[in-house]
């Protein structure tokens, strides 16, 4: 371990996911039931500074940017997870030292976006620079998760990323399928709503089980993920589109079905989703995928992007379109930025 240093600053994208993770044995510890596989981004990031700082209170003050970047005091619920974050690294790697907390994300707020997983990758990764203590990737994957958000864990890696259910020997560590470098696939999201959902994914993962439907999930699960595997093996993207799109209705199924139930697709949803079928009837390749929001993630190859984009851009009830691609690993360099 090597010497504190008065700040870092990281920066992590976000991931979309072509097998879910939904379902929690431990929610709060985001130990999951299942197996999930995504795909790293590139633009859609969260930037974290972390800085030493002797506030008069004694505590962290933790700082977040709006959309142009102004930095404010961040809204409690907010600061009391990360401040629980920070508590953890600083208790078991034992460095004390009060932080200044300031993170911004490149990409909308509610756009079905996951800005907890760059989010709480960048903070683990500058909070422990800061701490003077280096972690390696499949360390970051596992304290990233350690938050809560289990897709933070598969933020830690670069391309195509797979993170094991917790029964597997290695419960919590995310590895490596593909590099960025080995396949170069797009993400366009139709943004259908801009406001935050009505039921966490945290609350989400605890009713999952709830749903009649989720041990046959479960039990379909394993094939499934052989099927991803391969295709990204074979960079076949017919057989990775189909199984992906698949996936994403199957799980939205659970959420319809937990009780109470979910529902996170509003009808813009349904335009993209039917709009996208009739693309690829016309013969472009394009498949969805949807988190747990409203908004739709359509993969396609960089040759269909433009045209794509273009097509999902007129859907009644798609307000805009984003643009984004496989991506790397996370970054860290020393000093302040925000
Ligand atoms: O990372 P969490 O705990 O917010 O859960 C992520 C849930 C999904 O985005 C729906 C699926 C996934 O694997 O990313």
């Amino acid at each position: 371990m090597s010497t504190s240093i008065s700040s870092a600053t990281a920066e992590a994208a976000s991931n979309i996911a072509f097998i879910k993770y939904w379902g929690s044995s431990d929610p709060e510890r985001a130990a999951p039931r299942n197996s999930s596989i995504s795909m790293t981004l590139s633009d859609c990031r969260s930037i974290c500074s972390a800085t030493h700082y002797d506030g008069e209170s004694g505590r962290d003050q933790i700082l977040l940017a709006d959309e142009r970047g102004v930095l404010d005091v961040a809204p409690e619920s907010f600061s009391r997870r990360i401040g629980a974050h920070i508590d953890r690294l600083r208790t078991h790697f034992e460095r004390p030292g009060t932080l200044r907390i300031a993170t911004r994300n490149t990409f909308p707020a509610a756009a079905g976006i996951a800005s907890s997983a760059s989010g709480f990758t960048a903070l683990t990764l500058a909070v422990t620079r800061a701490l003077g203590v280096a972690l390696s990737p499949e360390e970051l994957s596992r304290w990233s998760r350690r938050s809560g958000s289990g897709s933070a864990s598969r933020s830690a890696f670069g391309g195509y990323v797979e993170w094991p259910d917790s029964s597997s020997d290695d419960p919590d560590g995310s590895r490596q399928l593909l590099t960025e470098d080995a396949w170069s696939l797009c993400d366009l999201v139709a943004v259908v709503e801009t406001r935050a959902k009505d039921v966490s994914s945290l609350e989400g993962h605890r009713r999952a089980a709830s749903s009649p439907y989720y041990e046959r999930r479960l039990e379909l699960l394993p094939a499934r993920l052989d099927e991803v595997r391969a295709a990204l093996d074979q960079r076949d993207f017919e057989r990775l589109g189909r199984v992906v799109e698949e996936e994403a209705i199957d799980m939205h199924l659970i959420v319809f079905s937990s009780k109470p139930a979910i529902f996170y697709w509003k009808p813009g949803t349904l335009a993209v989703l039917e709009r996208v079928r009739q693309l690829r009837a016309d013969g472009l390749a394009a498949y969805c995928t949807m988190d747990a929001g409203a908004n739709v993630h359509i993969i396609c190859q960089p040759a269909d992007e433009q045209s794509i984009h273009d097509e999902i851009a007129r859907v009644e009830g798609v307000q805009k379109v984003l643009r984004d691609r496989v991506g790397s690993a996370p970054v860290w360099r020393e000093g302040a930025e925000l």
